[in-house]
């Protein structure tokens, strides 16, 4: 991030970086300019203990909506990865209410009838667009919801991969359609009912159930915290990003 020495979570701000005024709960503050959402609330004093989680963008834990003073629109982003501007006027929303439903995936078809029985509020979508606008994750949400309105779950699927369930989305639906659950169910379909079963998958299973591994995770579960550390920053060996193109193993083969 432009102009910040990154120690962990805490910035160090170099000397003349340009402060801006920013509105946090309603009050004034004066942040450095470089910033992230979520950090220019620390440096004004707050501490998180809720709306908070991975802070790299993938949880969906910090929710933001903004606006701008003196412009009408509304903005939203995720305070882990939304750099500050000036007068911007904040509000989190770490939590936002939501339609809870059991999957019963195993005995269920990826087709429409399916998504609109679990879902029927999917069918009052006004095509608004407004819940494409509110992700943070570039999302087309409002295409999703209609692929699960025709019975396309793949694509359904495919379009939200991305999610983090934020509910952003939610949070602005007039159809009151809880997005995110609707693609989560898309998903599973497609795992279950869509694609091939995988064999090595099936293998490993097989592995894990006849006990290959427990002797392995006993010998972890009963290391204290410090080994536990060091094994995993000092010893573990760390698989390249090209793995697959050069056919890499690693040269301790026990846990494969
Ligand atoms: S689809 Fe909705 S819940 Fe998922 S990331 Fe986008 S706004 Fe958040
Ligand atoms: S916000 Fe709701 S009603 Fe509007 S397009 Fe999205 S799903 Fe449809
Ligand atoms: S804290 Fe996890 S996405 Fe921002």
């Amino acid at each position: 991030m432009k102009g910040i020495l990154l120690t962990g979570d805490k910035p160090v701000i170099p000397e003349n970086t340009k402060m801006i005024p920013v509105y946090i709960m309603g009050k004034r503050y004066m942040v450095p300019e470089t910033l992230t959402i979520q950090k220019a609330f620390e440096y004004a004093g707050y501490q998180w203990i809720r709306g908070c989680g991975c802070r790299g963008g993938i949880c969906g834990a910090c929710a933001t909506v903004y606006r701008i003073m003196g412009d009408h629109k509304l903005y939203f982003g995720l305070a882990c990865q939304t750099v500050v501007k000036e007068d911007m006027v904040l509000a989190q929303i770490p939590f936002y209410p939501y339609k809870r439903k059991y999957h019963d995936v195993e005995n269920s078809e990826p087709t429409a009838e399916t998504m609109i029985a679990n879902y029927p509020e999917i069918l009052k979508c006004v095509g608004c667009n407004t819940c494409t606008r509110a992700c943070p994750m570039d999302i087309k949400v409002m295409d999703y919801i209609n692929c699960a309105i025709r019975g396309d779950i793949e694509r359904c699927a495919k379009l939200s991969l991305d999610c983090i369930m934020c509910g952003l989305c939610t949070s602005r639906c007039p159809a009151q359609i809880t997005h995110y659950n609707v693609a989560m169910f898309a998903r599973r379909l497609t795992g279950a009912k869509i694609y091939k079963r995988a064999n090595h998958l099936k293998a490993r299973v097989q592995e894990i159930n006849s006990g290959k591994y427990d002797k392995f995770m006993k010998e972890l579960t009963e290391l204290s915290d410090e080994e536990l550390k060091r094994r995993y920053v000092e010893e573990r060996e760390w698989e390249p990003l090209n793995s697959r193109d050069i056919g890499w193993k690693p040269q301790d083969e026990r846990f494969l």
